[in-house]
């Protein structure tokens, strides 16, 4: 709702409003309150106090353990706060000129414009992302994060920001690092207050309250939490997946890797066709959802198309469960790149945050997993795929 006034606020005022404040996670509250069967609200309270002590406010932000060069703070400030330009014709206020209208200011994906969109726009605050060069649950690296803003995701509302700045990207790409980190710190301090602090309907006894500060046990919690997730940050360039060597095929041997790769397809350790149908025309659609949907619905218990228990979660901002399909591949646009290098990887880490597996990498055909030869045939299969109609 606040997103909604606030692109209102910018159609008249030129989107220089001051923001006092990030919203706090209540969807992800909601679903904790269910499952722990205890009251999330102060820790949701005392969470929002001490990552807002920690990262500041959508205006100011600030960034805590500083060495880890993970984001600039200079950038971070160019990219937060109103929309500006200074008189040297810096740009101020990047993320609320290029991105708030569907992530919204937390990066919850609940922007203004969210609801027509398939796929919605992504929910930073999880830290899992799709479209990247690293193992399934590893974070994105830098550069990923910077080819998805310039090249967009074809085939979803997510545009491309080719024409902006590249300095300027490289400040968004930070401040899609600072609002993930603080958006996951936020969710994790939350369930760590209820989990290990005895949050409940009242704040927990002295000492053991939300600390910003790493005193108490409750500032001991918070700085296990902060500590983890920047590491995960600091050390993904460590995992990224290395790509075997690859080599263009043409005419006969084209055709004959495209028929092995067809086979493997329709085989039963890779089983595409299972879900992307026997043509690959995504004829098949499944009964699943992506990650951020089942967090408020499947894994707690609740029918996606229960409307009136999922209420509570609607009111709080969660956008109307969509079922996720399999892409058609047939004549299909590829979201994460059809370049051979984003289908091994793609193939091999499956799709984070989504039902599409990963499969094994094994080095002799042993029917649990695929050879690196038999992925590239099915790599030429998929690519001759999105060729055909
Ligand atoms: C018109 C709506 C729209 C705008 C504007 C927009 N995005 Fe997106 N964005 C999306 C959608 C939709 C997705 C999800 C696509 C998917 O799931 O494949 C997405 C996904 C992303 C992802 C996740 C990629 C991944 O690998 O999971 C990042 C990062 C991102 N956007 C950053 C930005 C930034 C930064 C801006 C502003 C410079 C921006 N977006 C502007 C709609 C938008
Ligand atoms: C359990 C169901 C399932 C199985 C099995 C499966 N996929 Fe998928 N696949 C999906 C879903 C769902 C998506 C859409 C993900 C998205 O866009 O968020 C997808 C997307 C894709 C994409 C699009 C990637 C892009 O960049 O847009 C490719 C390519 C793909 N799958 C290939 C395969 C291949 C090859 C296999 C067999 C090794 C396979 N899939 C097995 C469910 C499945």
């Amino acid at each position: 709702m606040r997103n909604a006034v606030l692109i209102a606020v910018c159609f008249i005022l030129g989107c220089d409003a001051r923001i006092e404040t990030f919203l706090p996670n209540r969807v992800f509250s909601l679903s904790l309150e269910k499952t722990r069967g205890a009251s999330a609200e102060r820790a949701t309270e005392d969470a929002r106090r001490v990552v807002q002590e920690l990262y500041g406010t959508p205006d100011d932000p600030s960034w805590p353990l500083p060495d880890n060069n993970l984001a600039d703070l200079q950038n971070l400030v160019r990219s937060s706060g109103p929309v500006s330009s200074e008189k040297d014709g810096t740009h101020l206020g990047l993320f609320r000129e290029h991105c708030v209208v569907c992530h919204a200011l937390e990066g919850s994906g609940l922007g203004a414009a969210s609801v027509f969109q398939n796929p919605y726009p992504r929910d930073f605050r999880h830290g899992v992302f799709k479209w990247k060069s690293t193992e399934r649950g590893k974070k994105p690296t830098r550069h990923d994060i910077r080819q998805i803003l310039v090249n967009g995701i074809p085939g979803t509302a997510m545009p491309s920001f080719a024409l902006v700045d590249p300095e300027d990207v490289d400040a968004l790409v930070d401040y899609v690092i600072f609002l993930s980190t603080r958006g996951e710190v936020e969710r994790r301090v939350i369930a760590a207050a209820i989990d290990e602090l005895d949050y409940g309907e009242t704040s927990p006894e002295d000492g053991w309250e939300l600390d910003s500060r790493n005193e108490g046990e409750g500032g001991e919690v918070v700085h296990e939490v902060l500590e983890r997730v920047h590491a995960d940050w600091a050390e993904t360039q460590d995992h990224e997946v290395p790509v075997p060597s690859f080599s263009d095929l043409t005419g006969k041997a084209l055709a004959a890797s495209i028929a092995r790769g067809k086979e493997v397809f329709h085989g039963k350790v890779a089983n595409c066709a299972g879900c992307h149908g026997p043509s690959g025309d995504g004829s098949l659609p499944t009964l699943d959802y992506d990650d951020w949907t089942k967090e408020y619905t499947t894994r707690i218990g609740l029918t996606p198309d229960d409307d009136e228990a999922l209420k509570p979660f609607r009111e709080a901002g969660a956008l109307k469960p969509r079922r996720i399909m399999p892409r058609k591949l047939q004549g299909g646009v590829f979201h994460g790149g059809g370049d051979a290098a984003s289908l091994f990887r793609r193939i091999t880490q499956g799709i984070a945050g989504t039902p599409m597996p990963a499969v094994e990498v094994v080095s002799e055909p042993n029917g649990k997993g695929l050879t690196v030869e038999e992925i590239w045939d099915l790599v030429r299969y998929v690519q001759h795929l999105s060729t055909s109609r």
